[in-house]
């Protein structure tokens, strides 16, 4: 059999172990200058104001709803097609995480669902950018009231830009990750970015125990931190953001010329640039391609969850688009790494099953 084929590979070397390194001799691995360095290159990258790192894409996501102070009685607005974490920490702020359908061509939120959705306790819809594709911001900030805060789940849509807008920058605040399988690793990690000082100030302070400043605790906190350990494994990638995403947008072409006219294949919308978190692709017969793949030592993946056939969230649907998507999407190797030929090995394998 040939050599196996990761799902996904960190882009990390010696330039990661150098900072490795440099942080352990220092003696500061924790709430040392890595840190405000890893957020002002960030704070960049995004085009906002402000970026607080974090302990995981799930913490992002949860600090900024409880710096929004959405708690009981609040509903938040989440496509029911999406990692579960988008929905779980609405919930565990004590509100309602309310499932709307996606279009099961993009995976995105439908613009007019969100709309049906809203009620008098509708606080924030959390829009996610899946796998990289932009949401349709314009649709989507006509379709609710003004008062609805537009969150962004940008978890894998670093680099990603929404009409030439980075993602990360369209909502009031936006939560990243950089956990393995995003373009920047940090093994975990993530950020919320915004321009509002009380929400970055608020998300600070959510982070590390509740301290406004030591001794001063206004209400109380977690330990969400990012170390400096891992804020030096970010700092050269982040630097390097443009390459690597150049080098996925060459793979996701590579993977495209061959597979367009066999299953429907991922794309970002006439103006915007995808973010290539991964690469996912939609075909009818995606469980015997999946097992097909995994017998020729292929890793693949499903691609993410139908949150309503989730016990938290069996209560609401159908969600028809969300049904399709889950049982037909399919991530394919992709890495920046990946290779001409392994791209070659995946599609011989697939084209048996369309
Ligand atoms: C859309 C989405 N939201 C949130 C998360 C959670 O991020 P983390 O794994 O860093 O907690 C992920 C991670 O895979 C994700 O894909």
């Amino acid at each position: 059999m040939s050599d196996p084929i990761r799902l996904a590979r960190p882009d990390v070397g010696t330039a990661e172990l150098a900072a490795l390194g440099e942080v352990i001799e220092s003696g500061q691995l924790t709430m040392g200058p890595k840190v405000a360095e890893f957020e002002t290159s960030l704070a960049q990258a995004v085009g906002t104001a402000h970026a607080a790192v974090v302990s995981s894409g799930t913490a992002a996501l949860h600090l900024a709803l409880l710096a929004l102070e959405i708690g009981p009685g609040d509903e938040v607005i989440v496509p029911a097609y999406t990692f579960p974490a988008t929905a779980n920490v609405v919930e565990l702020c004590g509100a309602r995480a309310v499932l709307v359908d996606v279009d099961p061509d993009t995976f995105l939120v439908d613009p007019s669902a969100v709309a049906a959705a809203v009620t008098p306790r509708t606080r924030a819809v959390m829009a996610v950018h899946l796998f990289g594709r932009p949401v349709e911001w314009e649709a989507l900030q006509t379709s609710v009231p003004q008062e609805i805060v537009l969150l962004e789940d940008a978890a894998g849509a670093l680099g990603a830009r929404y009409r030439g807008t980075p993602c990360g920058a369209l909502g009031v605040a936006g939560c990243l990750s950089f956990h393995p399988r995003k373009i920047v690793t940090t093994g975990e990690g993530g950020a919320v970015t915004t321009d509002e000082a009380a929400l970055d100030e608020a998300v600070r302070r959510l982070r590390h125990h509740g301290w406004a400043t030591l001794g001063d605790m206004p209400s109380p906190g977690f330990n969400y931190r990012l170390p400096d350990l891992l804020c030096a494994v970010g700092i050269p990638q982040l630097a390097r953001l443009e390459e690597l995403l150049a080098a996925r947008e060459r793979v996701a072409g590579w993977y495209t010329e061959r597979l367009e006219s066999l299953l429907l294949t991922p794309s970002a919308a006439e103006g915007d640039r995808h973010g290539w978190q991964a690469y996912v692709v939609q075909l009818e017969r995606r469980d015997e391609a999946l097992a097909g793949l995994r017998e020729e030592g292929i890793e693949a993946q499903i691609g993410t969850w139908a949150l309503h056939r989730l016990d938290p969230y069996r209560a609401q649907g159908p969600f028809p688009g969300a049904d399709q998507a889950f049982e037909r999407a399919l991530a394919l190797p992709f890495a920046t790494t990946t290779t001409e030929d392994e791209v070659e090995r995946v599609v011989a394998v697939l084209a048996r099953f369309v």
